[in-house]
């Protein structure tokens, strides 16, 4: 049963990209309002920290953990498919919210960037992410074929783009490429899976300060200029609260897409 504090109760998130940044405090939202959770990412280490500050936290009433890790590559077959086994930690079918989130940016254009980083992006951010569209898309697909929808409850899948996803970046548009891809394909499965009543719902932040921009490579001159013109940036718990706004809402409801800006960005 849920209760007005914990709209969640009852609800298994799985996030992968969970170890920092908009995944750590998605983990940490979610966990707050009352769902367990199924955290991935490379850093164990980093995740096995954060399931235990979310279960000291937020205590589950029979003492059983309130996350579990599944660490390890998302991209990785094997690793998706313990992703999406792991909620039989909570006596569940499947995870019933899905954070599509694991993903790195890339400084420069096609003629610019460091052509040596391609795959490892490309494989995160468009294979990883379509594998687990389709897995966890088919598993919520089931989900919701096998209970009464709406009374049975909402499922969710939720796909991190980004505002150069949308709009072509000066900075970084060979990583655009990657969002703008995953644009289309969040769009494709909320055609294919919302009639039967799983939400897809593309978030595509603006400038988000995180771990992002130091693994992407920015340059700290030129990114530093446009971070303090823009300023203040978004905060990764911007994004966590945005997202728990969409999966709260009753499942007949659906915000299928959110762009979410610092105020003063005007582009991309
Ligand atoms: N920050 C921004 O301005 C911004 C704007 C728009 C969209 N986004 C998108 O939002 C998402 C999260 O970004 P963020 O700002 O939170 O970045 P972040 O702080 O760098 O966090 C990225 C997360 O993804 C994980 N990750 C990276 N590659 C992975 C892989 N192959 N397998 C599993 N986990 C992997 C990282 O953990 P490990 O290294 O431990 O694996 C980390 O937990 C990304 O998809 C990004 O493209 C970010």
């Amino acid at each position: 049963m849920t209760t007005i504090n914990q709209p969640l109760q009852g609800r298994t998130a799985l996030i992968t990209g969970a170890s920092a940044g908009i995944g750590y405090d998605t983990a940490l939202h979610l966990g707050s309002l009352g769902a367990t959770l199924i955290l991935n990412a490379r850093r164990e280490s980093r995740l096995i920290e954060l399931a235990q500050r979310l279960s000291d936290q937020y205590p589950t009433s029979d003492s059983t953990p309130r996350a579990v890790v599944v660490a390890g590559d998302a991209s990785d077959d094997q690793i998706i498919d313990q992703m999406l086994s792991a909620s039989e930690h909570f006596n569940q079918q499947t995870p019933d919210l899905v954070v599509v989130n694991a993903g790195r940016g890339l400084a420069g254009s096609v003629l610019t960037s460091d052509e040596s980083q391609w795959e490892e992006m490309i494989r995160t951010n468009l294979l990883g992410a379509s594998k687990l569209i389709r897995r966890a898309g088919n598993a919520l697909a089931d989900l919701q074929s096998s209970r009464d929808w709406p009374q049975g409850g909402a499922a969710d899948l939720l796909v991190l783009g980004s505002t150069v996803g949308r709009h072509i970046s000066p900075f970084s548009s060979m990583y655009g490429a990657t969002k703008f891809a995953v644009n289309s394909l969040a769009e494709a499965a909320r055609r294919e899976l919302g009639p039967k009543g799983v939400r897809v719902t593309l978030i595509e932040p603006g400038i988000v300060e995180s771990e992002f921009q130091g693994v992407a490579g920015y340059d700290e001159k030129s990114f530093g200029d446009l971070m303090s013109r823009v300023s203040p940036v978004l905060t990764p718990m911007d994004i966590a609260r945005s997202i728990g706004f969409i999966c709260t809402q009753p499942p007949g409801v659906h915000c299928s897409d959110i762009v979410i800006r610092p105020t003063r960005q005007d582009y991309p």
